[in-house]
């Protein structure tokens, strides 16, 4: 293990963005990273735990020990008649991480498939797509904690899983280095179509008999038809979270915009698809520079070449401003800003 110094971030980060990092170290093993842990660099200087770089923006040089999560391998610890508990460790790929699943038969991951990113990044921000939350399946996950190098297990209650949302965003930002997730995943699928254009999708590529390796086909024809490939163009996904308004202030809104939509929630709420409001305020497909709205999902900004941090933050800025005077709604970043 080595740390090293000045080193470009732009390969680590799914928007490309080139900053620098004032020492920077991958670790693959809980022994390297307690290495790490015990070097002056990190004693005298701020710490950032890397994961696959696809959620985060970097809007300066980071002044701080920049480490990368690779410890990699997955494992079954548990298995019963109907469920199974799959651990893998954080630096593990979530999609290689869904197509092992697939290929085992463990079902619960298949409409989470081409998520970008890692699987020590999954409870951070509780990633979901097509109506499953990893909340769902999410067992259990062991860290490590960076103040004195102790290993702590939270379980899912103790996550605190929120929409796009855990401790590990909120209280607890920082402070643990997540090194292995635990799933529970089902040997008897329940399968889930109803979300979106699932089921379409699925009637389209003329599937008879339902199973998880079609869903996660059908899930990624999806995302390939909408949103960007990081490698072609930067971006970290979805932007800015869905905002959920009342149900008054919705009923407000469609009468004035009678083509909004809405998902209720279980607070009793409506949750407004947040590309809607964007696309409706005109930014879909806008361009200046490097910097964008993408033409095919307006929730997404991307990075065309050579945008910086603060450029792609900026037009969030515009964004944020736009719509609220269009809508009166304060949309809310989902990606962590640096
Ligand atoms: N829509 C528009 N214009 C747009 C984009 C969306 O009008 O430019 C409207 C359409 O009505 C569409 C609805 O928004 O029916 C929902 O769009 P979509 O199914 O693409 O999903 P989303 O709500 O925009 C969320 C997640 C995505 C996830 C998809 C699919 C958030 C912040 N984003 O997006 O997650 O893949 O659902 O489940 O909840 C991510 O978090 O990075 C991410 C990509």
């Amino acid at each position: 293990m080595q740390i090293k110094e000045n080193i470009s971030l732009q390969p680590f980060n799914s928007f490309g963005i080139d900053v620098y990092a004032k020492y920077f170290a991958s670790f693959n093993s809980i022994d390297q990273l307690q290495e790490l842990i015990a070097s002056t660099q990190h004693k005298k200087n701020k710490h950032l735990i890397l994961g696959g770089g696809s959620n985060i923006l970097f809007t300066k040089n980071m002044e701080a020990l920049v480490i990368k999560n690779e410890i990699e391998g997955v494992e079954v610890i548990e298995e019963q008649d109907d469920f199974i508990l799959v651990q893998a460790g954080a630096g593990m790929n979530w999609h290689q991480f869904v197509v092992y699943c697939i290929h085992h038969g463990y079902a619960g991951v298949e409409n989470l498939a081409l998520i970008p990113g890692s699987i020590g990044a999954s409870p951070m921000q509780n990633i979901g797509a097509y109506g499953v939350e990893i909340k769902d399946i999410f067992h259990s996950l062991e860290a490590i904690d960076m103040h004195d190098g102790n290993k702590k297990i939270f379980t899912n209650a103790e996550c605190e899983f929120g929409y796009r949302e855990s401790v590990f965003k909120n209280k607890y930002k920082d402070q643990f280095a997540i090194t292995s997730v635990t799933y529970r995943l089902s040997k008897k699928p329940v399968f889930n179509t109803t979300y979106g254009a699932i089921q379409q999708e699925i009637d389209e590529m003329g599937i008879k008999d339902l199973s998880i390796k079609a869903i996660a086909q059908a899930v990624m024809n999806i995302r390939n038809s909408k949103l960007p490939d990081p490698l072609k163009i930067g971006n970290a996904g979805s932007f800015f979270k869905n905002p959920e308004i009342e149900t008054g202030e919705f009923e407000k809104i469609k009468l004035a915009f009678p083509s909004l939509v809405g998902y209720p929630t279980k607070k009793d709420n409506i949750k407004i698809p947040a590309g809607w409001l964007i696309e409706q305020a005109g930014w879909k497909g806008f361009k200046e520079g490097d910097v964008g709205c993408y033409d095919k999902q307006a929730l997404v900004l991307v990075n065309y070449g050579k945008a910086t941090g603060m450029q792609i933050l900026d037009l969030s800025e515009r964004i944020i401003k736009s719509v609220q005077s269009t809508f009166g709604i304060m949309l809310q970043r989902e990606v962590n800003v640096y």
